[in-house]
């Protein structure tokens, strides 16, 4: 009983001690978030001449690649273009929009067309290693998430990966923006165009949504424009 009562007493001074600083912390920290989700505007015009630094690129890489998917198996890939006549080809299937071109780095989203048995097996494995157990205790799950998705027509697959990029797409918009990089998301192109110019169909991918990141310029006028956005009490409902 003493040894429970020391341990109650340990946690409470330990609370006593941090919380309040943790939280004064956290405060500065979520501050700092929204304040850069203030920052953050969809970037007409970058300034081509400004590029993002490989130890920048590399972190939002890893927001891209610590982003949630369903079951985890990821299901999606992010073609970085860089070769200038292929950028140029995108532009055009693009709208027109000069973002594709002068943007610094151009990531275009893509999720895979189809769930097969090998995606999932590979998860298990990689999960198998890195948890340090036999990939046969994952068998069961395996199953069921190959039953899970054996479900879905092939529409609906293609649909429901591609539904996973976005998150994937918010998070690197989310650590840009911490960066202080600008962005600007892009549907506004032709997913056929880009599936035929990239190669996509080739490797079972297929184009969802387009990232443009870099730096803005400062003759992009929509920089001072304010942010567009309802109440909050016109989003959320209690019930
Ligand atoms: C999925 C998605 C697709 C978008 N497509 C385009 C696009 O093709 N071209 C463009 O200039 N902006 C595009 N936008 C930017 C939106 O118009 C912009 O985010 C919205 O008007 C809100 O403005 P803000 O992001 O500057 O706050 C897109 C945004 C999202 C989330």
């Amino acid at each position: 009983m003493v040894v429970v009562a020391n341990k109650y007493d340990k946690e409470e001074l330990t609370t006593r001690v941090h919380i309040p600083f943790i939280a004064k912390q956290n405060k500065n920290e979520i501050m700092g978030f929204i304040e850069n989700q203030k920052w953050r505007y969809a970037t007409k015009k970058f300034d081509a001449s400004k590029k993002i630094s490989s130890t920048d690129l590399e972190k939002i890489k890893e927001s891209i690649n610590l982003a949630a998917t369903s079951y985890g198996l990821q299901l999606f890939k992010v073609i970085i273009v860089e070769n200038p006549e292929t950028r140029e080809t995108l532009k055009q299937h693009s709208w027109g929009q000069s973002q594709i071109t002068e943007a610094s780095h151009l990531m275009v989203f893509c999720n895979f067309n189809s769930v097969k048995s090998e995606h999932i097996d590979s998860y298990l494995k990689l999960k198998a290693k890195l948890i340090g157990k036999e990939e046969s205790a994952f068998k069961g799950y395996g199953d069921f998430i190959k039953s899970k998705t054996a479900e879905m027509t092939p529409d609906q697959t293609s649909e429901w990966n591609a539904k996973q990029t976005y998150i994937a797409l918010g998070n690197a918009m989310a650590m840009c923006a911490e960066l202080k990089i600008d962005t600007c998301p892009l549907e506004g192109f032709s997913p056929v165009e880009y599936n035929s110019t990239l190669g996509l169909h080739k490797i079972g991918l297929e184009a969802t949504v387009v990232l443009t990141l870099g730096y803005r310029s400062v003759e992009d006028k929509t920089q001072h424009a304010p942010k567009i956005r309802k109440n909050l009490k016109d989003i959320f409902e209690v019930l």
